[in-house]
């Protein structure tokens, strides 16, 4: 399967200028990677969706917001919709990011609208799920996972899950330096995988893609993603430097 590589911004580019300085250097960096195969993603604070659109449209660069509302329209000051984002030209969106999840007290049943919402207006949800270090540290990862999966599908229908895209996010890995091993991503690919079958009878489970997001660069994308088992990366601060940003895909592409 394509491998696919997102890039979070997050709350950065603060100008005008520097936004476009990013997207110079993006387009430019991205002139040696013309027949990219890996997938790839930028999702920019809302203010530069349209922008990072009009400018990477026809360059086999999708673009997507880092998160939505669940309502389509109406008095709800501040938000912004998935039909919004994806008449702007969007086809993606992150949704249940951890920081979201810790800093505006997003939980489950929030998150579970949003993806269907997502899904209503034709954008893809790419949904974070990753337990915390002391969860880890007793042994809960697999249930704490399995409990966010299936909370994230409350009501999707079954014909619509390979069109989500999960990615995991251990809480303690993203900002920090530290990344799982090859195998204990694999083995969180696994139990959603299997969850998807067992609990939910999705018969083309291999449609679907687990990316992995904490700590991703040039240096350990061999760790976190080059296996033919891993589908794939959510990276944060390093997609804040193209060139960076553009290895980790040429690293993939080579792989
Ligand atoms: P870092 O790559 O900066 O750890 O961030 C990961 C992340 O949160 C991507 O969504």
């Amino acid at each position: 399967m394509q491998k696919l590589i997102v890039g979070n911004l997050k709350m950065n580019l603060l100008t005008v200028a520097e936004r476009d300085r990013y997207l110079e250097s993006f387009e430019r960096e991205l002139k040696n990677l013309p027949e990219h195969q890996t997938e790839i993603v930028l999702c920019p604070p809302a203010v530069h969706l349209e922008k990072f659109v009009e400018k990477l449209k026809l360059k086999n660069v999708f673009v997507g917001a880092q998160n939505i509302f669940w309502e389509e329209r109406g008095s709800f000051t501040g938000e912004i919709s998935a039909l919004m984002v994806k008449n702007v030209g969007c086809s993606h969106v992150i949704i249940g990011h951890s920081e979201r999840r810790k800093y505006f007290a997003e939980n489950d049943e929030a998150i579970n609208f949003k993806i269907r919402a997502a899904l209503k207006d034709g954008l893809t949800p790419i949904v974070c799920v990753g337990e915390s270090k002391e969860e880890r540290e007793i042994g809960d990862t697999a249930r704490v996972i399995s409990q966010q999966v299936n909370q994230a599908l409350v009501e999707v229908p079954i014909s619509r899950i390979t069109e989500i895209v999960f990615a995991y996010e251990p809480i303690w890995a993203v900002g920090s330096d530290v990344t799982p091993t090859s195998d204990d991503i694999l083995e969180v690919k696994i139990t959603i995988k299997k969850l998807l079958v067992e609990k939910y009878g999705v018969s083309d489970v291999e449609k679907v893609r687990v990316l992995y997001g904490g700590s991703v660069n040039s240096k350990n994308v061999s760790q976190v993603c080059l296996q033919p088992q891993l589908d794939g990366v959510l990276v944060g601060r390093e997609s804040l430097i193209p060139v960076e940003f553009l290895k980790i895909v040429s690293l993939i592409d080579a792989n």
